[in-house]
């Protein structure tokens, strides 16, 4: 271990303690950053100046190396993503003693920041590690890091491609899958086409990080809903968020759930090759004027470790789609999800004989 190693094994020991507060979490996370930005090269900068900020493939955007490599500061995320991560590490460590992991990481981004920090708490015989990234720069970059950190023994292959693509070809059956490809209420990425794709690649055993993903539709007093989504965490404490949604809200239910077993319980909407049917909910007769259908987002990265949709998190923040439907009392909505290049929800409203 090189002085680096040694320093990012500390910053993800205070990231690991449930005891350490949320400041320290945080500055933990920006010195992450910092470390991974200077052994990396990457600059910053570029965030703000890359013309092109994303590439669009048939199951959704990707993330430009410095846009994907900022989400360690979407501390929430970090932190509950690494807690996860390595509590499903050490629970299959301890049921398989003395046998390597094979750990698949799918869209690593420049840095792998949910979980290059707790590979060197490892000896190189327990884990056997593939990534997947479609970017070649991020690519590019993933490699330094972990050349810089002396971790090459970890890992074995590195796979350039569209991980809702990914063949699988050395027919590995993987004890973990990790992909983290999300934006809030499963928008613009593929996360969904992703886990369809590589769960067939698990263990009958293998655990999916994260292990499930919970989509809520709920109804939401507009000019309300506005202002909360103009919330940056962690400028809103969960406690002022929930008492700002206690008024003026309907929960209408979960909609959709993803986890490792999703692709044989869905059914795609009949003559389309990547819209999901969804489930129906009705709309209640005591809606106010202004009400517009949001949607919530739970992850469960493992179990015990969740985000919810009142933490200051980008990725389980409420989300609104401006151009939606308009509602009335008795309707019935069909919420159906489109997986393909702009992934995200689509209510359909159903005439009564279609429910
Ligand atoms: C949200 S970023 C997360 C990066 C990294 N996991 C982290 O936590 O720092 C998602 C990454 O996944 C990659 N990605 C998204 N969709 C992909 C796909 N279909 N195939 C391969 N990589 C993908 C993007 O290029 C981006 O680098």
């Amino acid at each position: 271990m090189n002085d680096n190693t040694h320093n990012l094994k500390y910053l993800t020991s205070i990231i690991l303690d449930n005891n350490s507060a949320f400041g320290m979490l945080q500055s933990a996370c920006n010195q992450m950053y910092m470390l991974f930005e200077s052994i990396s090269k990457i600059s910053r900068r570029r965030i703000f100046t890359h013309v092109k900020q994303s590439t669009v493939l048939q199951s959704g955007d990707t993330l430009p190396p410095q846009v994907a490599g900022s989400c360690i500061f979407d501390y929430i995320r970090t932190v509950k993503f690494l807690r996860g991560i390595k509590k499903t590490i050490d629970a299959k460590l301890d049921k398989t003693p003395g046998q390597p992991l094979r750990i698949l990481y799918a869209g690593t981004g420049p840095f792998g920041s949910i979980l290059t920090p707790l590979v060197p708490n490892y000896k190189e015989h327990q884990l056997k590690i593939d990534t997947i990234e479609y970017h070649e720069e991020s690519l590019n970059f993933f490699k330094t890091v972990i050349k810089e950190l002396s971790l090459q023994s970890f890992y074995s292959n590195n796979f350039l491609c569209d991980a809702s693509q990914f063949t699988n070809e050395n027919k590995t059956q993987y004890d973990i899958i990790i992909a983290e490809c999300m934006q809030a209420a499963l928008r613009s990425e593929g996360q969904t086409a992703i886990t369809f794709n590589l769960s067939k690649f698990l263990k009958d055993d293998g655990a999916f990080i994260p292990g499930n993903i919970r989509i809520s539709a709920l109804l939401l007093d507009k000019p309300e809903l506005m202002s909360i989504k103009a919330y940056e965490p962690p400028k809103i404490s969960r406690e002022d968020l929930l008492n700002r949604l206690s008024s003026k809200r309907i929960e209408l239910g979960e909609i959709f759930s993803l986890s490792k077993n999703s692709r044989d319980e869905m059914n795609l909407v009949g003559g389309s090759s990547e819209i999901l049917q969804g489930v129906v909910k009705t709309i209640p007769n005591e809606i106010s004027q202004n009400m517009v259908i949001a949607y919530s987002t739970l992850i469960e990265v493992t179990k015990g470790i969740a985000i919810t949709g009142y933490e200051p998190c980008a990725l389980t923040a409420l989300h609104y789609e401006p151009e939606e439907i308009h509602i009335a009392p008795g309707m019935k909505i069909r919420f159906d999800y489109n997986m393909g290049r702009k992934p995200k929800f689509e209510p359909v409203v159903l005439k009564d004989d279609r429910t």
